[in-house]
């Protein structure tokens, strides 16, 4: 069991990462003094695979549980699901002084989080993220949300957990898709700050893809991969400036996701928004080609990288309605080699155009 702390002044807060570790979440959240009433948010799916032992953890640690269930699928990340979720809290008599559990992947830790953020103006929450994406990202930092008609992740608050709680033996019944698709987050951590844990991707990921890393390396992982996240949560908590790096592939990727209609996972688009935007910086002369080369090796081993068949004017569009966009201006996230992630809005229409084009020929080989 690895435990790391994220430093937030009162609002700071432990992950532990272990592998089998699901049906100790009771006893950990008794030892944070939560309130003795707690909802579990979940999805039928994850229900199906881990309630059971997480509702016996927590009521054998004396809580009284009842649990709210949302639909599964990113179509459902809804203010109408957050609503109707409020409503189960209040019928499950929830204080002031109760908690929310969620127990899923980034879904239902985004609108979990949202509604623990707006239940009587916020009630602590604990995250059990259970896919890769909410295990390494989703799960840690505090931004919850749901989206909107006209924009994903528009509705939303700022609302840290008081831990996170990750046994990484509940992505054994991941999907590979689903399980890939979160590696990019991975490889864009190990990217933008941390050398060693790129050195380890190039070694180890033909075993992630095959999936026979075995639990002592993939916890490893997990947890380095929380430690990264933390650190620049830590110095930023708001995305006022370093927090900023971690939208590293996510302008272009952002876009593709949006343009496929989310039938894309947000993995596979980020991937082939980071190589595009490996393209741009080399062409920018920031970025040498051994390291660019390196990233595409590692994304070609991974297999991840999508693009959605959209003409550049909608990506575009796309791209100047995100929330990223600063006054009009398309705003990307260069690497100048690796852990040197570094902001630019100087970024030309051609230049993009470039890069959309070298990544779009990457992923369709
Ligand atoms: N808050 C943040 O900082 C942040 C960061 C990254 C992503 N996100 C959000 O996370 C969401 C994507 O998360 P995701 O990729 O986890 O998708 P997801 O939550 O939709 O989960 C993917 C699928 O896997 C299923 N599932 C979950 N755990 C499982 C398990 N252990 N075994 C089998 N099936 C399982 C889910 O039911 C779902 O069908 C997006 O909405 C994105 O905006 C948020
Ligand atoms: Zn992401």
């Amino acid at each position: 069991m690895k435990e790391m702390r994220v430093g937030l002044g009162d609002r700071s807060y432990s992950i532990h990462v272990g592998h089998g570790c699901l049906e100790d979440v009771g006893q950990a959240c008794k030892d944070l003094g939560l309130g003795q009433r707690l909802a579990i948010i979940t999805n039928p799916t994850v229900a199906d695979l881990y309630l059971e032992p997480v509702e016996r953890s927590l009521g054998a640690a004396g809580f009284s549980v009842s649990v709210a269930t949302m639909a599964d699928g990113e179509e459902h990340k809804t203010l109408e699901t957050a609503g109707r979720l409020h409503g189960d809290l209040i019928e499950g008599g929830l204080d002031r002084g109760s908690a929310v559990v969620t127990l899923g992947g980034g879904v239902v830790g985004d609108v979990g989080g949202f509604v623990a953020a707006t239940y009587m103006r916020g009630i602590p929450f604990v995250q059990v993220p259970t896919t890769v994406e909410a295990q390494v990202d989703a799960s840690v930092g505090g931004k919850t949300a749901v989206d909107h008609a006209l924009g994903k992740n528009m509705i939303g608050a700022f609302h840290q957990p008081g831990l996170v709680w990750i046994d990484t033996e509940t992505l054994k019944t991941l999907p590979d898709d689903e399980f890939l698709a979160g590696m990019a987050e991975v490889v864009k951590h190990a990217l933008i700050r941390d050398s060693e844990l790129v050195d380890f991707l190039d070694q180890h990921v033909d075993t992630l893809v095959d999936r026979t890393i075995g639990a002592e390396r993939l916890d490893w992982l997990i947890a380095r991969n929380c430690a990264i996240k933390a650190s620049v949560v830590e110095a930023d908590e708001t995305e006022r400036g370093l927090r900023e790096i971690l939208n590293y592939g996510h302008t272009i990727g952002h876009a593709i996701e949006a343009a496929s209609g989310f039938k894309l996972k947000h993995g596979q688009a980020v991937a082939a928004g980071m190589v595009a935007n490996g393209k741009i910086a080399v062409d920018k002369g920031v970025l040498d080609r051994t390291t660019c080369e390196r990233q595409e090796a590692l994304f070609r081993r991974l297999g991840i990288a999508r693009w959605a068949g959209a003409t550049s004017e909608k990506l575009f569009d796309l791209m100047r309605s995100d929330k990223k966009t600063r006054d009009g201006v398309i705003r990307f996230v260069l690497l100048h080699g690796i852990e040197k992630a570094v902001s630019h809005d100087d970024v030309t229409s051609e230049e993009i155009e470039a890069g959309m084009a070298y990544a779009r020929s990457f992923v369709t080989g």
